[in-house]
């Protein structure tokens, strides 16, 4: 019995993989530092460490691609990038950038001032970064479920209003630039947020007059959960939720490497064009001219098609359920997993998984790269080497989740490569007494999780 539809398309194209033998990756992964991020990605079989980018592209993104317009100035291909997001996500003033993180270093260069407080719906480490840089400090005003990776919850990236209102309170909307809006929620295990939390969150925030912006990386997902899981979204169409969603927002970054399915862009969606005539200066400066933002024309041309195909309510469904299918296997076999199975991710819960080691010995690190040396499976750490130290005291900062996220690729991977995938995991945990904790012999300053390397403990 099929547990998700067949996807709705079909394979054009395809590139080889290959899986080294264990001995082979057992070698590699001691090249890497134990990182999975500084694995050569020929070394890996089925690769899960993100779905950023990573995403196969349809061929009318590729036939799209030939009409990208080249010009320095006043590209065509920008025009239709602007008319199709300012269709699809409503936002009137658009600012490309060659990705997610660039929009949220323009957006933070403008609004974030020293001694700002940035609250949100539990930090995601691009954003937080530019919120630091500019003197800010993120505040996690996330419901406390979202923190325990085994409760059950259909939104569990709901922000606590109750948190909200007591930061306001406490100090002053005027150190507040914006309320930071992840739905879902990446760090959380993708876990959605509702349209009434949306929805109550922009009451507050426009009473104080703080503007709320939403990080729109995988808002399709995010409608998604609200069309199945919400009462009264049931016969609204993805579309018309994505943009109900973003109407009770002033302005959004976005990562169009998840969602939109390109392999790159981005851009900065705003309503306010006294803040857009600020962004617009400051992308000359760190991206390039305000009709390409460092994206070819191609590349837009890419994400406008994406985001039309994004949309459709058969491709985001088979999406989701693809991943719901890797969780499932996962649930039926006991392995803990963040619960409910999110949009983009399945989570291993490194904590449960790997009791014997406590937090200061990397479970998370450490059972990455087992999982790695295992069945060339990658995925990446999401627990206390993706927290970083805190700017002011310099310790680790200790998350209450310590997770491998698992992401899946849009259109890439079949039923029988996340066969493999469970199939490696079941192995694993049935010898995850064997396997021993890492130690830091490298660490970057910043989004360490990315170049620090490791060694084990034993
Ligand atoms: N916001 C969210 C929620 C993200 O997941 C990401 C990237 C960004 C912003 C930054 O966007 O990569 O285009 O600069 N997430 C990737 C991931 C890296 O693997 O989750 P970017």
């Amino acid at each position: 019995m099929a547990r998700y539809p067949a996807e709705p398309w079909k394979v054009k194209m395809v590139e080889p993989i290959h899986q080294l033998t264990q001995a082979e990756r057992q070698q590699a992964i001691v090249e890497a530092g134990y990182n999975t991020c500084l694995l050569a990605s020929t070394d890996v079989y089925i690769d899960l460490f993100t779905d950023s980018g990573t995403n196969a592209m349809s061929d009318r993104q590729w036939s799209a691609m030939m009409l990208g317009d080249e010009a320095y100035a006043g590209s065509s291909s920008f025009s239709r990038l602007e008319a199709t997001v300012r269709e699809y996500y409503g936002y009137s003033e658009i600012i490309p950038t060659h990705q997610g993180r660039a929009a949220e270093n323009i957006l933070n260069r403008i609004l974030v001032k020293p001694g700002h407080q940035c609250p949100g719906n539990m930090y995601f480490p691009s954003t937080r970064i530019h919120q630091e840089l500019n003197g800010g400090t993120f505040q996690d005003v996330i419901i406390d479920i979202a923190h325990d990776p085994l409760a059950d919850h259909p939104f569990k990236g709901n922000f606590d209003c109750d948190k909200l209102e007591k930061l306001i309170a406490d100090v002053g909307a005027a150190q507040i630039p914006y309320v930071a809006l992840g739905a879902p929620v990446n760090m959380a295990g993708g876990q959605p947020v509702s349209m009434s939390n949306i929805d109550e969150v922009r009451t507050i925030t426009r009473r104080h007059g703080i503007l709320l912006i939403l990080d729109a990386a995988r808002a399709v997902e995010n409608a998604w959960f609200i069309q199945q899981r919400e009462p009264g979204w049931a016969n609204t169409s993805i579309a018309a939720i994505l943009r109900a969603m973003c109407d009770l927002t002033d302005g959004a970054t976005m990562s169009a490497k998840k969602d939109s399915f390109a392999n790159i862009g981005g851009w900065l969606g705003l309503r306010d064009p006294h803040l857009a005539v600020q962004a617009r200066s400051l992308v000359v400066v760190y991206e390039g001219l305000h009709t390409y933002g460092g994206m070819a024309g191609r590349d837009m041309e890419a994400v406008a098609q994406g985001i039309v195909e994004s949309v459709a309510d058969e491709s985001i469904r088979a999406r989701v359920e693809q991943v719901g299918y890797l969780g499932e296997l996962l649930n039926e076999a006991g392995v803990p997993i963040v619960q409910p199975i999110g949009g983009h991710c399945v989570c291993l819960d490194a904590a449960a998984f790997l009791p014997h080691l406590n937090r200061e010995q990397l479970p998370a690190q450490a059972l990455a790269a087992a999982l790695y040396v295992e069945g060339g499976v990658r995925g990446v750490e999401r627990g206390t080497v993706s927290a970083g130290r805190d700017p002011q005291t310099g310790l680790n900062r200790m998350p209450t989740l310590e997770l491998v996220r698992l992401a899946i690729p849009r259109r890439v991977y079949t039923r029988s490569h996340l066969d493999v995938v469970a199939e490696s995991i079941l192995d694993l945990w049935k010898r995850r007494d064997s396997i021993s904790g890492l130690k830091f012999v490298s660490e970057p300053p910043y989004l360490r999780f990315f170049q620090a390397r490791f060694a084990p403990l034993s």
